[in-house]
């Protein structure tokens, strides 16, 4: 790495962020695509958020990421948020643009690619999704968008989850959407589909597992965003229980692909597909 007086800052913040994999997957990109820049990850409270970006400003910080669990709380402190994340809730992609931190997402087009990718069908499926931040947010919207029969969304604060099933009743009137308690997941054992969208099995509470599995059928996906471990306690239970597992692994790869995309302006997929390689590197990190 060849760092000099030129070198562009590109970072994350989240807490925790000492797990994470997007340095890899950033320096990698740099590295390969001999862009003179360097992606560092800051621990930061919530209470230092706003301090962190003006402090950003003045350092000229070119992008960061953002992730849990300031992916919702970010979006006030930024001076404008492009339509896709001011329409999923959340914003996972950050971009100076002339001095201005611009809010994008692309936490969301990432979960679906990794779907299309397995060509998992999601029209006229029900979704269970647990959690209600920002993923929950941008994923269980992007569900709506792809034509699915009904999402019912659990959280441990109730309130989080009805504002976005709400959210999600006012742009679709067409799907059916339910919220309830994280503890009320045997009430859906009709599901097709289970997406955890919470911490809980995130490295270092390994040993969490968000909800009883014992009530679903044998056909369900679990999906966990969570990718640290690599095969958290709720796959890890599905996996035994024969229901097909993803983990967090080609959602983070897409994301991030999708990040760069909006740093350097990449046009097209020319880019972005030759950029695929990372996945290989990655999955021998
Ligand atoms: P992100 O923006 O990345 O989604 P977030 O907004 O912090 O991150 O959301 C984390 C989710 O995990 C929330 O749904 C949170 O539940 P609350 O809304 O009740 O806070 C959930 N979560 C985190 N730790 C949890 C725990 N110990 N038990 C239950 N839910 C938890």
């Amino acid at each position: 790495m060849n760092i000099d007086y030129n070198t562009n800052l590109y970072c994350l913040i989240g807490n925790p962020i000492n797990k994470s994999l997007s340095p890899k997957i950033h320096n990698y990109i740099f590295k390969e695509k001999n862009i003179n820049s360097v992606y560092l990850c800051f621990n930061i409270d919530e209470k230092n958020l706003a301090s962190t970006l003006n402090n950003f400003k003045v350092l000229g910080v070119k992008g960061f990421n953002v992730t849990i669990p300031h992916k919702v709380k970010i979006m006030k402190y930024l001076d404008d948020i492009d339509e896709e994340a001011r329409y999923l809730e959340s914003v996972n992609t950050v971009k100076n643009i002339k001095g201005r931190f611009i809010g994008y997402n692309t936490d969301g087009l990432g979960f679906i690619k990794s779907l299309k990718d397995r060509n998992i069908e999601l029209r006229n499926k029900n979704v269970l999704v647990l959690g209600a931040g920002g993923a929950s947010s941008a994923i269980s919207t992007k569900l709506a968008l792809e034509g699915v029969n009904k999402i019912i969304i659990l959280n441990r604060t109730l309130d989080k989850a009805k504002k976005i099933a709400t959210n999600i009743y006012e742009k679709f009137n067409d799907i059916k959407v339910e919220y309830n308690n994280l503890d009320k997941a045997y009430k859906y054992p009709y599901i097709d589909m289970l997406i955890n969208c919470t911490s809980i099995g995130m490295y270092p509470n390994i040993d969490r597992i968000p909800v009883d599995i014992s009530v679903f059928n044998k056909k369900i996906i679990v999906y966990d965003v969570v990718y640290k471990p690599n095969k958290t306690k709720l796959l890890d239970a599905s996996e035994k229980r024969g229901f097909k597992i993803i983990n967090g692994i080609d959602m983070l790869v897409n994301q991030g692909l999708l990040s760069q995309k909006i740093w350097f302006n990449y046009e097209g997929n020319e880019s972005y597909n030759k950029l695929n390689g990372i996945k290989n590197f990655i999955n021998r990190v």
